[in-house]
């Protein structure tokens, strides 16, 4: 096994988007990336792991990198960390099947030693070259939400000065991607607290930042019933169309911004 990075015999482009298919959606986009060859990591990983779940997703959560199983898997948050993860989405009251489940870089970078393959972090240019399968992932499924999770998934979204430790738990808006980001730690980073004590008040602190999310998006669905309602209240009517207050809020409301693909 080989270390990565740097290894002349890996010939990259330095892009992901060179291995775009001519239609862009997303099996299409999964099937191409199994061949990307963007950066150096597709050389010493077993496979792309693209991102999982339904394309009508509200909510899109994005990681790191696949870690070793899910690099064995081909799936994203199998492992260790994908079991805190569900656990905290358990409790949150969110349904992981409902969610769209991604990472920031595609490919599992690690360094051998003996028979175990520690995680490296990608670097700046790992990340930028795989950001055009993040980007198109969030244009096709246009979640209401993202949750980054941890440096390198607010790196990638959120440019290189963003603090996870300043912004954490915060409902953001006015960012291109999505009308809200949530940025939290990385649950990985739950796993490697040695201390007991802290290790339970991060883990809670993590399960609180999902609370926050779960509140966000149930609040929009209420909102979005009670539009429904009052429409079909209007559409009932017998003299014609009468404007209800909903039905004048909807009309003057800016469209909602979108994602686009660079
Ligand atoms: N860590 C991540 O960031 N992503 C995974 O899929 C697994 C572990
Ligand atoms: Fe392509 Fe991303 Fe894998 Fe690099 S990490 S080879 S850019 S899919």
């Amino acid at each position: 096994m080989k270390p990565p990075g740097d290894n002349p015999a890996c010939k990259n482009t330095g892009s992901a988007r060179d291995f775009f298919p001519e239609r862009i959606t997303l099996s299409q986009l999964r099937e191409a990336s199994k061949s990307c060859r963007g950066c150096d990591l597709y050389c010493n990983a077993t496979q792309t792991v693209f991102g999982a779940g339904p394309a009508d997703a509200v909510l899109m959560l994005v990681g790191e990198q696949p870690g070793d199983q899910e690099d064995l898997a081909g799936k994203p948050f199998v492992g260790p960390a994908g079991r805190i993860l569900d656990e905290a989405l358990d409790q949150a009251g969110i349904d992981r099947s409902k969610v769209y489940v991604t990472n920031a870089v595609k490919h599992f970078k690690f360094e051998p030693r003996g028979k175990r393959r520690i995680h490296g972090k990608p670097n700046s240019r790992e990340i930028n070259a795989c950001r055009p399968w993040l980007e198109a992932e969030i244009q096709l499924i246009q979640p209401k939400m993202i949750v980054v999770m941890g440096a390198t998934a607010a790196q990638s979204l959120l440019g290189k000065d963003f603090r996870v430790t300043k912004h954490r738990g915060e409902v953001l808006d006015g960012h291109q991607w999505a009308p809200w980001i949530l940025a939290t730690v990385h649950p990985s980073s739950l796993l490697r607290i040695p201390d007991h004590d802290a290790r339970v008040q991060a883990r809670a602190a993590f399960l609180h930042d999902f609370k926050v999310v779960a509140r966000q998006l149930k609040s929009e669905t209420l909102r979005a019933r009670l539009r429904a309602a009052a429409h079909e209240h209007v559409r009932a009517a017998p003299h014609g169309h009468v404007r209800s207050p909903v039905d004048e809020r909807e009309t003057t409301r800016p469209a909602p911004r979108r994602a686009h693909v660079r």
